[in-house]
């Protein structure tokens, strides 16, 4: 059977992205034999509007079954009122719970068109590619005992920070998996120094990494990660890390190349049957509602984020590779979308005239 897709566009900008992503699947379908069996439903705002529910049980089904999600975005103005138990994020949220996803993948890639873009000095960011790999599912926004409670005459707030072994291997080994897949190099970041669950961290990774021989294992303190990804990001392959500190470091490592609307993500869960992992990839951007309707949202993010849905869940790494150049060509012939470009003078690409040059792109590859 053909690989399985669900799409679940969203709100906003959501639905403009992705129609360009529609493109490029089916561009794949005609010029490279490659179909994918795709089904479509509704998540967020919109599925509210609809069912009275973000996310109806019939489309959380069908998520558990596909092999991959591709997700838009979720969420405007017109749903900030609601009650939180329908808010359009809680579709999202409970896509990840139910899918239980704990291994969020967040690229910081530069693309050479858009070296002169970041804020760094261009030989610091030109040619980066690294991976930062965030547990998503447990640790210090998970664990118990949390709250506001009364000690003496003041209040205090709680959080514990709460790791299981089994929770550092599952997500230690989706990190090996990828370096496999990549440069073979993984760097484990944690505060072992004053923390006992880095100590635990630390440990269960290099117990982990006997069975990944060929994969080059380091550990480094997470503050001295966050310097050293600013000073000289190309150090590293691929991160391993939890999800406060991968909340951080991953913001940080991203904006290290560049613009929100450039951004891909996925986050993976347990192997199915057929020994793919439960996936979901969307951007890191939300629904933009400032720009949305008016055709000037950047689809690169939401593109690049089917290119991970071919490299991780469909094992097309050829064909990510040759959909990721196609992107670094048309920004290298000029093309951009508003949010790429800082000067004046210069008329920004729409959305679907970026989508139609990164299919241009794919033609002449
Ligand atoms: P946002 O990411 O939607 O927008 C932040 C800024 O970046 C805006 O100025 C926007 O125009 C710009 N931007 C974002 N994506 C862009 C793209 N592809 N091309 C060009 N410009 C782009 O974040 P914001 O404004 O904080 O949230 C807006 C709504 O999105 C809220 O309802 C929020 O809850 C939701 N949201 C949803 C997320 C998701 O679905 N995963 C993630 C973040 C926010
Ligand atoms: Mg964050």
């Amino acid at each position: 059977p053909n690989p399985s897709l669900l799409i679940l566009p969203g709100d906003g900008i959501g639905p403009e992205v992705m129609a360009e992503v529609r493109k490029i699947i089916d561009w794949f379908e005609a010029k490279r034999g490659i179909a994918f069996d795709v089904s479509e439903d509704l998540v967020g705002g919109c599925a509210y509007d609809k069912h009275g529910t973000p996310l109806h049980d019939d489309t959380m089904a069908r998520a558990q079954e596909v092999d991959a999600v591709l997700l838009g975005a979720v969420g405007g103005p017109k749903y900030d009122n609601l009650d939180f138990s329908v808010k359009p994020e809680r579709g999202l949220l409970r896509l990840r719970k139910e899918m239980d996803l704990f291994s969020n993948l967040r690229p910081a890639q530069c693309f050479d068109a858009l070296a002169d873009f970041s804020s760094l000095k261009k030989d610091v960011v030109a040619g980066l590619d690294i991976m930062i790999v965030r547990e998503l599912t447990s640790g210090v926004y998970f664990g118990e005992p949390r709250g506001i409670f009364e000690e003496g005459n003041e209040r205090v707030g709680i959080n514990t920070q709460r790791y299981t072994e089994s929770e550092i291997d599952r997500v230690a080994r989706s990190a090996f998996d990828l370096a496999m897949k990549r440069g073979k190099k993984l760097c484990s970041m944690e505060k072992a120094n004053v923390m006992e669950s880095g100590i635990l961290w630390r440990e269960v990774v290099t117990e982990v990494g006997k069975d990944y021989p060929e994969v080059e294992l380091s550990h480094m303190y997470a503050d001295a990660g966050a310097m050293q990804l600013t000073r000289w990001p190309k150090q590293f392959d691929v991160i391993v890390t939890d999800n406060l500190f991968g909340d951080l470091l991953s913001d940080l490592a991203a904006m290290l190349t560049g613009s929100l609307g450039m951004l891909p993500s996925a986050s993976l869960g347990a192997p199915m049957n057929n020994g793919r992992p439960k996936a979901l990839y969307e951007p890191v951007h939300g629904s933009a509602p400032d720009i949305a309707g008016q055709g000037k949202a950047n689809p690169c993010a939401c593109i690049l984020s089917f290119a991970m849905a071919l490299r991780y869940s469909f094992d097309m790494g050829d064909e990510a590779d040759r959909l990721e150049k196609a992107v670094n060509d048309v920004l290298a012939s000029g093309v951009r979308t508003a949010d790429l470009l800082n000067e004046d003078g210069i008329t920004p690409a729409s959305t679907t005239e970026m989508g139609d040059a990164v299919i241009k792109a794919l033609d002449a590859s």
